[in-house]
């Protein structure tokens, strides 16, 4: 049963851990079944998603720090992406395309993504300088 940890997911420092039987997950509509994204929208961790996870922005964009080999392998499109990250680290994914598959995942938001939620920053607020996802 995957078990994913959420650092500091209010800013506030707390963390948020959830677990959900594979395949079993309700889809949220938002990134890819069972990513990251799709996970903190069910368990109502806040993450931001302007594309509405289609890979299209890197608002969704998070740190593994523990339990990358637990992931899904990253796409091309997911890689060419997150090159326009900011906070780019060798961690770097974007949680509307980094599958959980198995065991135990630690995830933290880049600070600056983080602060933009905990702010009332949202999807709207980025207007056109978000292009619109792949359809
Ligand atoms: S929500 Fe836009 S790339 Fe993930």
């Amino acid at each position: 049963m995957p078990k994913v940890t959420f650092k500091n997911y209010d800013g506030k420092g707390s963390d948020k851990t959830v677990e959900f039987e594979s395949g079993k997950l309700p889809y949220t509509d938002h990134g890819k079944p069972e990513s990251l994204l799709d996970i903190a929208l069910n368990f109502e961790v806040p993450l931001e998603h302007a594309c509405g996870g289609s890979c299209a922005c890197t608002t969704c964009h998070v740190w593994i720090n523990e339990g990358a080999d637990n992931m899904s392998e990253a796409e091309d499109d997911e890689l060419d992406r997150l090159d326009m990250a900011a906070d780019l680290s060798l961690k770097s994914r974007l949680g509307c395309q980094a599958v959980v598959l198995k065991g135990e995942v630690t995830v933290e938001t880049p600070t600056w993504n983080r602060n933009y939620v905990s702010e009332g920053g949202g999807s709207m607020n980025l207007g056109d300088a978000i292009p619109t996802g792949k359809k």
